[in-house]
This record gives structure tokens, C-alpha cells and sequence, in this order.
């Protein structure tokens, strides 16, 4: 389940299904393409997800701790994009939307594209349930239209690499100028992923999708600067997203984690061990 909030999920998850995404390269080489061909992954990926939104995934994530996880995502995510009231945003890979229904109070409209159809069913009953009107959820890779902000949470790094190199310059022509898009995915270098393949492979490798694998933000971002982006990333979190995903019922602890995650990260050393990174990337710049 990849899932970053979810047992040994992106957090804490590793990637030990193919070498080469523990090779060590330079950190443009690392998003060359896969050997998968990117409609196997989207099979792969199709079939993964219908199973995990078939009742796990939704219980996993109304628990104390992962609930106390979204509240702050979606706080860090209306800050970093500067969303607001009369911002259209996008949602790609919006898996149940929870997110995104934390969202929709504070902007015009959100809309949240997913392959899974079962995700899509679960966020159209939660928006109905909580009588959420400018959240819309459609099944597939995009929602055609223009939006002042596109959001990718946890969604970049279940891509082909081939699919990930086009989708920068896919974002930058439904963004309006000045539009902002806001991911976040685990990194390669993460501290809690070498503890995690460590202390609970199997774990980890369970709730993992075969073609997800964590990202180095250089090379990321690089992506985004030549399809005409300017780029900045960030560290979200040290311990505390691996944490909400082993304990999801300790709300507590999460916020203890949170807050010592944000004394941790003020230390260069750590940030570079952290365990997701936020890319940041303006529509403004220039088609390199
Ligand atoms: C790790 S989950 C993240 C879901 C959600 N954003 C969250 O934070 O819980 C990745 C999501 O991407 C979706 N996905 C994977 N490949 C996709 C693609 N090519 N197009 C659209 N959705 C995709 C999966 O169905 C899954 O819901």
C-alpha cells in the first residue's frame, strides 16, 4: 500500500524489488527509465490499489494518529501552495481524498483524479456524507481544466519514469501562471527506510506496491526546472509520518513526533535522512 500512511508504508517502507533502485548513481541518472513498460505499471498499480480500498485502507486511515497526520498535511499544503478561497486545485493520484476533503473548506473547488475506482467510490460517499460540494473525484491520471494549484501527495513515485518525465510539462499547461504544484514522497536517502528494511523487511514489503520506489529530490526537481518550473524542495518529516503509519491509533504520539520533527529538521544532517521531501514548483519560469 505504499502508502505512506500505512504499516511500513512510504515512510518506512523500502524499495527492494528491483536493484536498481538501491544502486547508487549520479542524481540525474536515477529517473532513467525502468525496465517496466509503463501500462504493465499502471496494470500493477490498478490491481494493488482496488485491493487496498477494499476496506483496509479506509480503516487505516480514520485511525487517531493518521487522521492527526492529514490535518497537518493539509495545513502545510494550503501554506506551501498559497491556496485559498478562490484557488481551483488539482489532485492527482487523490486516492480516497481524504486529504483532499480537509481541503475543500478553504478553497473554491478541488478535483481529485485516481486510477482506482474503488478510491473514487469512497471519496464521492465521504464528500456526499460530509456534505463537502466543491470536491469533485474522477477515475483516471487527469482532470482536464485550468487550476491555480496541483497537488501530488504521495503519487510521484508510483509512476514509470517514463510517465513521471512527461507529467511535468502535463501539470505546467493546466496550471495558470503563477500556479503552484505541491508533492511530497519518500526519499531515497531516508534514515527510517535503512531502519525499516532492517528491523521489519517483510512488513515493508507487504505494503508496498511492486513498482513504487523512493525518490531522490534532486533529480526530481530537475524534472520540473526543464519543463519550465521554478523548484524548491523541502523536508517534511523525520519520524513522525512512519510513525502515525506503525501506531495509527496513537494520536499522541504523532504529535510529540511532529513537534520533535520540527526541532530535528533544523539540523542539515538529519533533513538529509528525513523521510519525505516537498517539491515546490512555480509555473514561471522558462522551458529549458
Ligand atoms: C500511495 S497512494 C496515495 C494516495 C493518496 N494521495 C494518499 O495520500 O493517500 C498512490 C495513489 O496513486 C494512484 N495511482 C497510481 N498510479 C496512478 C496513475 N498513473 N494515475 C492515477 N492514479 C494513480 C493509486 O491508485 C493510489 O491511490
Amino acid at each position: 500500500m505504499s502508502a505512506d500512511t500505512v504499516p511500513g508504508g512510504n515512510d518506512v517502507s523500502g524499495g527492494e524489488n528491483r536493484g536498481v533502485r538501491e544502486r547508487r548513481e549520479p542524481a540525474e541518472s536515477r529517473l532513467q527509465p525502468r525496465l517496466a513498460a509503463p501500462q504493465d505499471v499502471l496494470h500493477r498499480e490498478l490491481a494493488y490499489h482496488e485491493k487496498l480500498y477494499s476496506g483496509f485502507a479506509q480503516a487505516h486511515f480514520a485511525r487517531p494518529a493518521v487522521r492527526a497526520l492529514r490535518a497537518h498535511m493539509a495545513q502545510r499544503i494550503l501554506r506551501m501552495t498559497g491556496a485559498g478561497a478562490n484557488s481551483r486545485v488539482l489532485s492527482l493520484g487523490c486516492g480516497i481524498g481524504d486529504t483532499e476533503l480537509l481541503l475543500a473548506p478553504h478553497v473554491r473547488e478541488i478535483v481529485g483524479a485516481d486510477l482506482s475506482p474503488a478510491a473514487i467510490r469512497q471519496a464521492r460517499a465521504d464528500a456526499e456524507r460530509l456534505g463537502i460540494r466543491n470536491a469533485r473525484f474522477e477515475v483516471g491520471s487527469e482532470a482536464p481544466g485550468r487550476y491555480d494549484a496541483a497537488i501530488a501527495i504521495f503519487f510521484l513515485h508510483h509512476l514509470a519514469d517514463a510517465a513521471l518525465a512527461e507529467l511535468p510539462g502535463k501539470i505546467r499547461a493546466c496550471l495558470e501562471p503563477g500556479g503552484v504544484f505541491y508533492s511530497l514522497d519518500p526519499s531515497r536517502d531516508r534514515l527510517s527506510g535503512v531502519v525499516g528494511r532492517r528491523l521489519i523487511p517483510g512488513l515493508m514489503k507487504k505494503y508496498q506496491t511492486a513498482d513504487e520506489r523512493e525518490m531522490e529530490a534532486a533529480a526530481t526537481a530537475g524534472l520540473f526546472r526543464r519543463a519550465g518550473f521554478e523548484v524548491r524542495t523541502e523536508v517534511y518529516d523525520f519520524g513522525s509520518s512512519p510513525l502515525a503509519g506503525l501506531l495509527p491509533g496513537w494520536r499522541f504520539g504523532y504529535r510529540v513526533a511532529r513537534a520533535l520533527d520540527d526541532v530535528l529538521l533544523r539540523s542539515a544532517a538529519l533533513r538529509r535522512r528525513g523521510s519525505n521531501f516537498e517539491l515546490v514548483a512555480t509555473h514561471g519560469g522558462r522551458v529549458v
